[in-house]
């Protein structure tokens, strides 16, 4: 666990609820936070779609929730012709904080390479928010022993030649591919193991006390169940939650617990 480090949990909410439901979710959450307050030393990010970003911002500031804004990801551009994007300082004008970074979802079905998403990184610093950089392997990466290399390879392409209090600002998401809406959590052990090389990595880029700056989240069918576990991980700063965090019930557990 994360010695001076502040908690990072963000509700990655993927391509769910309309505007409608959005704002019921927030609500339902306010409930639960007013019952069970967030503990000092935690931190949490709401990623909604972008067409629920300006509700959720406003439900934020109507039930004073100690909640920070998130975008899912962002294009690479300032602005353009590029139909349908989002570019980062449109997020910034809504007060964005984090915005995702690298998405496995966005590697696989977009096409998004690993300089794309040093773009996207670029991007976001431009507009002075902070990227979770989603980084983690697949099931035959596992298996043949390349895991922590590929790992280590998405780091420092996204963050390798940048100055050192940027590489401090970000934050990890270590999200392995046959953990996601799989049902199937990594252990704590796996997680500490893959953070730990995270970590090392990152001080080879930025230096030892830059790194232990980062937070480094573990994502992967994290529940209300596993979370305590992996929270008391070695080098496991947080979570990024998929599914559970639609569940105002089981997400406010996750932060409180
Ligand atoms: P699940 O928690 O649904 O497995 O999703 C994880 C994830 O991809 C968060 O970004």
């Amino acid at each position: 666990m994360g010695d001076q480090r502040v908690i990072l949990i963000s509700a990655n909410w993927k391509m769910h609820l309309n505007n409608v439901e959005a704002l019921s979710l927030v609500q339902q959450f306010a409930a639960h936070l007013s019952a069970s307050p967030i503990p000092p030393g935690r931190e949490v990010s709401i990623h909604p779609p972008f067409t629920s970003l300006a509700t959720v911002k406003a439900a934020i500031e109507t039930y004073r929730l100690p909640v920070v804004l998130g975008a899912q990801t962002c294009h690479f551009a300032d602005s353009g012709a590029y139909t349908g994007e989002v570019s980062a300082g449109m997020l910034a004008s809504l007060n964005v904080r984090y915005v995702i970074a690298g998405h496995s979802e966005l590697r696989a079905q977009c096409g998004e390479t690993d300089e794309v998403v040093r773009d996207k990184v670029s991007a976001i610093y431009r507009h002075a928010m902070r990227p979770i950089l989603c980084v983690g392997e697949t099931t035959a990466e596992r298996n043949s022993g390349v895991a922590e290399r590929k790992v280590r390879r998405q780091v420092a392409s996204a963050l390798g030649d940048r100055p050192a209090e940027l590489v401090a600002a970000a934050v990890i998401a270590y999200e392995p591919l046959w953990a996601i809406g799989a049902g199937v959590t990594a252990t704590p052990d796996d997680a500490a193991q893959m953070c730990t090389a995270i970590r090392n990595e990152l001080g080879n880029l930025a230096g030892v006390d830059e790194a232990a700056m980062v937070r480094i989240q573990y994502g992967g069918s994290v529940t209300a169940e596993s979370s305590g576990a992996l929270l008391g991980a070695e080098n496991v700063d947080g979570f990024l939650v998929g599914g559970a965090s639609l569940d105002a019930e089981q997400f406010s557990t996750i932060v409180t617990g």
